[in-house]
Formats: structure tokens, sequence, C-alpha cells
């Protein structure tokens, strides 16, 4: 078996061989001056079970294809499997049509991985379960109650919690980590009741003098959290808290949160946090390294994944 990180997020990849015991192979990643990428594997792989790790984060299109390539890289090198581990699944919403005429980027990136030379998948709360089936290879999409709950279980004891959704998309992710903390469940519901009049929130069910802990798959501009954190303090929320897998926080996000009727948010380290995230008061982030290594073990001996979980 063998470990190699790619450039998007080298403290993840450096903790999950920390983790599993295994030293990073190590590989050659680079640009030529027309910011071409080309990799080079600098051991020998020839029949190795070979674990690459990358999330297309951002520079999103850079960070794919330096995947892309490693894969390629890996494939001509003959390895006997390659699992492209990938924490952050990036153009996971381009996963529908919008419109007339728009793309379903999610699926292309799927082809794109699966052609240079992937074959299999390990990644982590993909914006949507289905994108699974836009890969014909086997996919393992790992969930993060396992690095949420003994924190949340801890820090709110004995606090009359509610989990909340923050829109209808993220139902079943919220719902699922309620069922594991026995506790209430709220929706919100944003509509726009008129054209040309701005969203209206609604919040279904009870959320006063709770501790409400918004739960989402991606903090990107913080607009969605914000929002729904504000309409949970107009019900009567005594605190509003967020657990968040990805934060992609782009543009002024930080800053937005920082201003934001939010106590905390909480993500993982799926995306290598910037400096303005790390020194964040508003900010924490928990690592995932132990879950995912913990799944490349299992793929590399053919255990149970979805055991972890139960
Ligand atoms: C959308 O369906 C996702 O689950 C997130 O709610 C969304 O990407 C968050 O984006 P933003 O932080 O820009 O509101």
């Amino acid at each position: 078996m063998k470990l190699i990180t790619g450039n998007s997020n080298r403290p993840l990849g450096e903790a999950i061989s920390a983790y599993l015991d295994l030293p990073l192979t190590q590989a050659n990643i680079k640009r030529f001056s027309d910011m071409e990428v080309f990799v080079e594997i600098m051991d020998n792989i020839r029949g190795e079970d070979v674990f690459f790790i990358q999330s297309t984060s951002y520079p999103a299109n850079d960070n794919l294809m330096e995947l892309l390539i490693a894969m390629d890289a890996l494939k001509r090198g003959s390895a006997r499997r390659i699992t492209a581990v990938i924490p952050y699944f990036g153009y996971a919403r381009q996963d529908r049509k919008t419109g007339g005429r728009t793309p379903i980027s999610a699926k292309l990136v799927a082809d794109l991985i699966t052609a240079s030379g992937a074959d299999r998948v390990l990644t982590m709360e993909l914006h949507a379960g289905q994108i699974q089936g836009f890969f014909n290879i086997p996919v393992d999409n790992l969930i993060v109650a396992p690095v949420f709950v003994p924190q949340i279980k801890t820090k709110f004891a004995g606090e009359d919690l509610c989990i909340v959704s923050p829109d209808v998309g993220g139902v079943v992710r919220a719902r699922a980590l309620a069922k594991r903390l026995d506790s209430d469940l709220a929706i919100i519901d944003k509509r726009r009741e008129r054209a040309g009049e701005s969203e209206v929130m609604h919040v279904i069910g009870d959320v006063k003098g709770k501790v409400c802990l918004l739960v989402d798959d991606i903090v990107d501009s913080g607009g969605t959290l914000c929002n729904a954190a504000q309409a949970l303090k107009d019900q009567g929320a005594k605190k509003v808290y967020a657990y968040v897998v990805h934060g992609v926080l782009s543009g002024e996000a930080v800053a937005r949160i920082s201003a934001s009727p939010l106590e905390k948010l909480v993500i993982t380290d799926s995306i290598l946090a910037t400096e303005t995230m790390r020194s964040s008061p508003a900010i924490e982030v928990l690592t995932v390294a132990p879950l995912i290594g913990e799944a490349i073990r299992r793929t590399s001996e053919e255990r149970s994944i979805s055991a972890l979980f139960r």
C-alpha cells in the first residue's frame, strides 16, 4: 500500500500518513512556465495499492488537473489499484441542469476522474449522495458524524438541542444527525412570496429557548448560514452554532460569519484552512484525518467501511 498527497491539502495528507503510520511516497508535482501540470512519482509503485489524496478545492481547476495527471502517472506506473481520495469533491453543486443549455459538471468531473485511471473513489459528504451514481467505479462516501457527534455531546451536554437544516435540500443530513443525538429537528424554508420581493425565511419547528446547531455540507459565501442564524434568533433560539463539513469560505465569508449571530462555525480540514480562517475566533477546525485514514486502511484490507458509521 502506498499513500501519496497532492498539493491541495498537504497537512491533511501528512496527518493521514501519521494516523496510518505509513510514510508518504514522494511525488514531484510541478508547473511548467505556462502552468501546465507535471507529476512524477518518486518511488516504485508497480503492483501497489495506491491512495492519492487531493481535494478539488480552490483553485478548483488546478487541483482537479493535478489529480487527473497524478492518476495517469500512477496508471502508467503500473499501480495495481488506484484510489482517488477526494476529501472535498469540487463541482458537486453542479449536479443537475439548472436551466436550458447548462452543464452537469459533476458528471463530467466524474467521467474525467474515471478516464484518468482511478479504480475507486473515497470521498466525504458529497453534496448529493446520488453523485456516486455518476461514476461507474466504486465510490465510498464517508459521513462526518463520527467527527462532529463526540464534540457536540460533550460541549452541549444538558442543553435543549435542536438540529437545523438551513434549507430543504439538507434535511436528510440534518435528520440523520438529529437521530444520532436524539434531539429535535427544524428546517428553514426559504421562499420568495412574490416576484421582486426579498426571500422570506420560514422556520419549520420549535426553536424557542433552544440551542440550535445548523448543519450543512458546504459553507461558501456564508450567506445561507448567516441568514439562517438570524432567522433562528428572530424565532427565539437561545444560541446558534453551525457544523459544516467543507469550509469553502470564499470572498468575505469569514468577516460575514464573524459579524453574524453565530456563536461558532465548526468545519473540518477537508479543505486547507487559510490564515484568515485559522486566526478567526468564530471558526474552529476539526480534523477528519483519522476518519479518512481508517477508511483507507479498511479499503486496503478489504474490510467494511459502513461499519465505521454504525
Ligand atoms: C447548497 O445547497 C449547499 O448545501 C450550501 O448550503 C451552500 O453551498 C452554501 O453556500 P453559501 O455559503 O454561499 O450560502
